[in-house]
């Protein structure tokens, strides 16, 4: 089962209006000079460049992704965006149920499907995060947490046009700390098994699910060539076009 791999870009609270327009447009003359890359790629900036990096990434083959969403359309709201406004401006993604909206904002994963039932409908795909802590990962409950995020976090209805997961360990995030190959596999195979019983076998087996979590250049390689990893979220190495890009060019795009 051939999965497009996702190279996608977390820029989190980073960027000003100019050193954001620059790396879009970093990244988009680099992917443009790949010709026909391999992978899809995409950036997620937050919601004040939006409208800037997606002029940026302008004849390019790059994504544009914001970084949460509220589950209503429109309304007495201080402070939050609706999926039409992402889509609006020209996203085509957002991510979902990141570990650190989850631990800063308190997200549930009952919150995080009712925005991804949103998301879905205002015709964007979502990147649904999902990953255990690691008083999680020593007490031996990696799987059946990543499990409970999934059966919970991702809509009945999604497929694997427009739904991706995340597999984001929270210790690994921002830390330089990964997980073994061998372990990462093993996550992964096992929320395919999930999405399976959840979504059928067919959206499971062509459903992407990216690993994140201290991905660089020198690790890209062995993550992605992992049979169930089908391409990074990528949050600190994502805000250099030469680390963004070298992680992409390693995985084989
Ligand atoms: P990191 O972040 O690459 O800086 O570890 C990944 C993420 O949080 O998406």
């Amino acid at each position: 089962m051939a999965r497009k791999k996702l190279i996608a870009g977390n820029w989190k609270m980073n960027g000003l209006l100019a050193d954001g327009v620059e790396l879009a447009k970093g990244v988009a003359a680099e992917v443009k000079a790949m010709g026909k890359p391999e992978c899809e790629f995409l950036v997620c900036p937050p919601f004040t460049l939006l409208t800037s990096v997606k002029k940026a990434l302008r004849g390019a083959k790059v994504a544009l992704g914001a970084q949460d969403a509220h589950f209503n359309t429109k309304g007495a709201h201080t402070g939050d965006i609706s999926p039409e406004m992402l889509k609006d401006v020209g996203c085509q993604y957002v991510i979902l149920g990141h570990s650190e909206r989850r631990a800063d904002h308190g997200e549930s994963s009952e919150l995080v499907n009712k925005k991804a039932v949103a998301a879905h409908q205002a015709g964007l795909k979502t990147v649904i995060c999902i990953g255990e802590t690691l008083a999680e990962r020593d007490s031996g409950k990696t799987i059946d947490v990543c499990s409970k995020q999934i059966m919970g976090s991702v809509p009945d209805d999604s497929t694997a046009a427009d739904t991706v997961i995340a597999y984001e360990p929270v210790w690994a995030i921002g830390t330089g700390k990964t997980p073994t190959a061998n372990d990462v596999e093993e996550v992964h195979a096992a929320v395919r098994k999930v999405l399976a019983k959840k979504l059928g076998k067919g959206n499971a087996n062509k459903m992407r699910i990216l690993y994140g979590g201290s991905v660089k250049p020198g690790n890209a390689k062995e993550f992605l060539s992992l049979p169930d990893v089908d391409g990074a979220l990528i949050g600190g190495a994502s805000l250099k076009v030469a680390d963004f890009m070298a992680i992409a060019k390693n995985s084989g795009c």
